[in-house]
């Protein structure tokens, strides 16, 4: 019966396998995400794969689940104009077509990306109706992730169907807070939803840790008074790096460049440098890497 399910089905709906060569890596996926916008995921998750790929010779690919395609727009200056949208791979009934295929280059060596895609908007609704619509993203990476050290994930700003997808399909998230109530309120939905997912769909998931960004320096009190919130409920799960308030970070989306051609020597460009090591290293030493 199964077997007739597997071939016969199959041929009657005219599908082929489709064969992709497999390549000989082992992505670590990092999911970048809170429902709250504006707190710097984007600017993370284009800077921080810049940084794998520039500083750590790895092999990196940037995905867009956010309709808004900003991570085109943050790169628009250095990327090939690419064909198709993670939508067609998430849709495609057959199952066999893999993130790969949407796949594009930039001209920073080792970084590709997704191309912006604002039929994710539709996508997020039509997704319900679907059987198995939250492993729909990380069985199209089944492939795809082994041509890549790291694969970013960077979510859109709620926790919809495009988010779990992203949630289910990867190792680790990274938690981008800026130090406001709404922010800290953001991370408590996000922290409530991973443990669903890690109990229901994705047992492996991780937290590497909650990153905060956009920190003014100047407003110390507002800091000292985010700091005892966080580290009262989330503890060591603050990442040791943070993000200052640094205008550059905001010019470089603007002209749509990553900040190491932008301003190599600004302070955003090493905090997100110090981020890839955190990273590199969390993942080098304690085993994060699947197997
Ligand atoms: N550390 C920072 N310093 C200054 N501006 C920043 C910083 N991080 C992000 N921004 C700016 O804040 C805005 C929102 O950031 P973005 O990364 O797009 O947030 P999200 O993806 O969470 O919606 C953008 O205009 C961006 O350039
Ligand atoms: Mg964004």
């Amino acid at each position: 019966m199964r077997n007739l399910l597997k071939t016969g089905l199959r041929r009657l709906a005219g599908a082929s396998t489709v064969r992709r060569p497999v390549g000989d890596h082992t992505a670590t996926v990092l999911a970048i995400a809170t429902q709250k916008g504006g707190v710097g995921k984007t600017t993370t998750s284009v800077n921080l794969a810049s940084a794998l790929a520039r500083y750590h010779g790895k092999k990196v690919l940037l995905l867009d689940l956010d309709p808004q395609g900003h991570v085109a727009r943050a790169l628009q200056a250095q990327i090939n104009p690419g064909k198709g949208g993670l939508s067609d791979v998430l849709l495609d009934e057959s199952g066999e077509r893999e993130v790969l295929d949407v796949v594009t280059r930039t001209e920073i060596p080792g970084l590709s990306v997704t191309p912006a895609d604002p039929g994710l908007r539709v996508t997020e609704d039509l997704l319900t109706s679907r059987i198995g619509k939250e492993f729909l993203l990380r069985d199209a990476l089944k492939v795809t992730r082994t041509w890549y050290d790291f694969i970013l994930i960077d979510c859109p700003p709620n926790l919809g169907n495009l988010s779990i997808n992203g949630l289910v399909a990867a190792d680790q998230v990274l938690i981008p807070c800026d130090p406001s109530p709404l922010a800290l309120s953001g991370v408590e939905g996000l922290v409530n939803t991973i443990e669903q997912v890690a109990g229901r769909l994705n047992p492996e998931i991780d937290v590497l840790g909650i990153l905060l960004t956009r920190v003014d320096g100047r407003n110390s009190k507002l800091n000292a008074a985010v700091d005892q919130e966080i580290a009262g409920r989330w503890g060591d799960a603050v990442l040791p790096v943070r993000i200052g308030v640094n205008s550059s970070l905001a010019q470089a989306q603007q002209e749509g460049r990553d900040i190491y051609s932008f301003d190599p020597d600004s302070r955003g460009a090493r905090q997100y440098r110090d981020l890839a090591e955190h990273l590199v290293q969390a993942v080098q030493g304690s085993g994060l890497s699947p197997a």
